[in-house]
């Protein structure tokens, strides 16, 4: 008896993990295991003889008992030390824990700008950045003294390509690609050499544009849509429709909104006007037309910045910290 617990404290000091243990627990102590059955058989001895029966089954078991408490502490210390081992933290390794994103805000304001016109039953239309003189320039009607060609404005390549300056070169590529009647909006980046406070030399635009037979298209059109519009993106402002100069429309307008600041009591950001201009716009000049080979016809046309209507719906005065990619800044949005 006395081996055959011994041989059971060699195999519990030999196991490795705690279902092993349970098991030979289970052997020695369980209902019916060896002890326990040894201990039924007391019964049937009397004096001295049970008394020191009673006392060698007794020490046997604490032995095994206490054989068993070890192992059962050392599996365990063990398990940690290997969890522990294998979740050591490396603090310079970069999290890569990914958090939800919500878009960058200029998207967030591009997908705002988009939803609306497509759900007016506008289409999407794209073009190169890389454009030629032909699309950026010369077809709207921008000649070749025309200053917005400026080299301080425009980025050139050496064999007169450019990085478009505005989204308007879609509009040209969309009239040669399309049959009537046109309503599309072209989002996209632009590019032009400047770079401070509101400027930067990446931007991004969305054009829009409507062409319907002669005389269908009027100013009215136009007025409607982008007032609509603009109480979309910015609730409760005033508009209006000031007088401007674009080479390829005619009439132009420039539209401004009651500064979202101060409400048009005027402040620093609206230069005390109360108005903050928002977008340019106009009828298609003919002579655009023209240059797409297109008779018969009438249109609208607009474009607007990006960055200037997410600065504005954000109240961001910064339009460098867009660009930044400062975390702790784009988490905010
Ligand atoms: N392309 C003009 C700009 O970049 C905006 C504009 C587009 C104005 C269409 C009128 C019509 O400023």
């Amino acid at each position: 008896m006395k081996e055959q617990i011994q041989a059971l404290v060699d195999r519990v000091k030999a196991v490795q993990n705690l279902s092993d243990l349970e098991n030979l627990r289970i052997e020695a102590i369980g209902k019916k295991g060896i002890l326990t059955q040894q201990f039924a058989t007391l019964k049937n001895l009397e004096g001295e003889a049970k008394k020191a029966f009673a006392k060698e089954i007794n020490e046997l078991k604490e032995l095994f008992e206490n054989a068993l408490s070890e192992a059962k502490t050392q599996i365990l210390q063990k398990d940690i030390q290997e969890k522990l081992a294998k979740e050591s933290i490396d603090a310079s390794l970069f999290s890569t824990l990914r958090k939800t994103s919500y878009g960058h805000p200029i998207h967030q304001t591009m997908d705002k700008i988009i939803d609306f016109f497509v759900g007016m039953n506008f289409s999407l239309c794209t073009g190169p950045l890389v454009e030629d003189d032909f699309h950026n320039f010369e077809a709207l009607n921008l000649p070749k003294s025309h200053p917005a060609r400026d080299m301080a404005d425009t980025f050139y390549f050496k064999d007169s390509m450019l990085l478009r300056t505005h989204t308007s070169p879609v509009q040209i590529r969309a009239m040669k690609s399309k049959s009537l009647p046109i309503a599309m909006i072209a989002p996209g980046n632009v590019f032009r050499r400047d770079y401070d406070l509101t400027h930067s030399p990446m931007f991004h635009q969305v054009e829009g544009l409507v062409v319907e037979q002669k005389d269908k298209v009027s100013f009215v059109h136009l007025k409607f849509i982008l007032e609509d519009f603009l109480h979309y993106m910015f609730g409760d402002v005033k508009i209006r429709f000031r007088s401007s100069f674009f080479p390829f429309t005619e009439p132009s307008a420039e539209v401004d909104i009651s500064c979202v600041f101060c409400e048009g009591a005027g402040c620093r950001v609206c230069s005390h006007t109360g108005w903050l201009e928002v977008l340019g716009c106009g009828i298609v000049n003919q002579k655009v037309f023209e240059a797409v080979d297109y008779k018969d016809v009438s249109g609208y046309a607009f474009g607007l910045g990006v960055e200037r209507f997410a600065m504005l719906i954000h109240r961001v005065n910064d339009l460098r910290s867009f660009f930044e990619t400062d975390l702790r800044v784009l988490e905010q949005f």
